[in-house]
């Protein structure tokens, strides 16, 4: 079997992890060839196509970003995109499989092209803001809490040096994991994220009190947090290449708020595309090169149309679409859990 493998959309520590893993068992269990199309899928619809050999794989899980390069490219755009198009390429290059390494607009984009054009793919979840329903975790998560976190304890010894408050944000479109997980760790006073909107009372209600004891307030934002009073999440940089507004700024919004409003002086940092880069952390090699190996399973067993995912610790199929119908949510308990360690 020949298979195709692709990682689109934003980039993750651990996709090179997942490559590495589904060559590696696809040469020595299966015998199987593969390629990589570059650039996502742009690489499938314009045939920009490399071969991967074990030797290229080498050394490859400890790298971050992508061997294959991402884009944002939808196939069913563009003259020759769309199944047909889709189809008569693979058959013309002997591609048998497509493995797809993506997020929601990746993953949605695969099953329709399993759905409405027998295109045969598997999905692997890849996000590190872990909004994907269907999966406990994605591999890049982990990586990005423990950059976030460093930068919470970082943050926190300038703080307490000046009697600041300071507000860090984020990354977390929909959901607040990365905000909740590095909060928690790094021991944040507030940790504010997009299911939970919040009015500036109850922020400089937290951040008061621990100017009270004698602390310098540390407030974690996700990039999709709203203020009770905000429709959307604040955005000033126009769209993406979906049309979806580009996130980031709201700490440098709350940072003022809550100066003016207690008297602290504050700061705020925005830790951006950090969060993306650099080395996977051992955890987040782990579960990418297993769900690599796995996605090759499936290809073997053709299910077409399936996603590989993590189920407690174990590696599981899912259909595609379980996992791109609904968000993967800070649920209320876990926010509620955190709540009593504000202020
Ligand atoms: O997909 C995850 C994510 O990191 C979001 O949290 C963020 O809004 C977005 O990617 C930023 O993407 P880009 O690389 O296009 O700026």
């Amino acid at each position: 079997m020949k298979i195709g493998i692709l990682t689109s959309g934003g980039d993750c520590p651990g996709l090179n992890a997942v490559i590495r893993g589904a060559v590696l068992k696809g040469v020595i269990s299966h015998d199987a060839e593969f390629v990589g199309f570059r650039w996502g899928w742009r690489g499938v619809v314009e045939r920009d196509i490399m071969p991967i050999t074990r030797h290229d794989v080498r050394g490859l899980s400890k790298q971050g970003g992508t061997i294959l390069g991402s884009s944002r490219t939808n196939p069913f755009e563009g003259e020759q995109g769309g199944p047909e198009n889709i189809r008569r390429m693979l058959d013309e290059e002997g591609i048998d499989a497509i493995v797809a390494i993506g997020g929601e607009g990746t993953l949605t984009a695969a099953r329709r092209l399993w759905d409405e054009g027998g295109i045969p793919v598997i999905g692997v979840p890849k996000t590190i803001d872990n909004d994907l329903a269907a999966t406990d975790y994605s591999f890049g998560f982990d990586t990005a809490v423990e950059i976030a976190t460093e930068a919470i304890d970082r943050l926190r010894t300038t703080a307490e040096s000046h009697n600041r408050a300071i507000v860090l944000e984020v990354m977390g479109r929909h959901v607040g994991w990365i905000a909740l997980h590095s909060g928690m760790a790094g021991g944040a006073h507030a940790i504010l994220i997009p299911e939970q909107p919040m009015g500036i009372d109850e922020i400089c209600e937290y951040v008061e009190s621990v100017r009270d004891r004698g602390r310098a307030p540390l407030i974690v934002v996700a990039e999709g947090f709203k203020l009770d009073t905000m429709e959307e999440a604040h955005s000033h940089l126009g769209l993406d290449a979906f049309n979806r507004p580009r996130l980031g700024g709201i700490a440098e919004k709350l940072a003022p708020l809550i100066e003016e409003r207690t008297g602290i002086e504050s700061r705020h940092t925005v830790l951006g595309h950090i969060q993306r880069g650099g080395a996977p952390s051992a955890y987040d090699r782990v579960l990418a090169t297993r769900l690599g190996m796995a996605a090759v399973d499936a290809a073997f067993d053709r299910a077409w149309g399936s996603m590989v995912t993590l189920r407690g610790t174990d590696i599981a199929r899912v259909s595609i679409a379980d996992a791109t119908g609904g968000l993967n949510v800070v649920p209320q308990s876990r926010y509620d859990e955190a709540r009593i360690l504000f202020g």
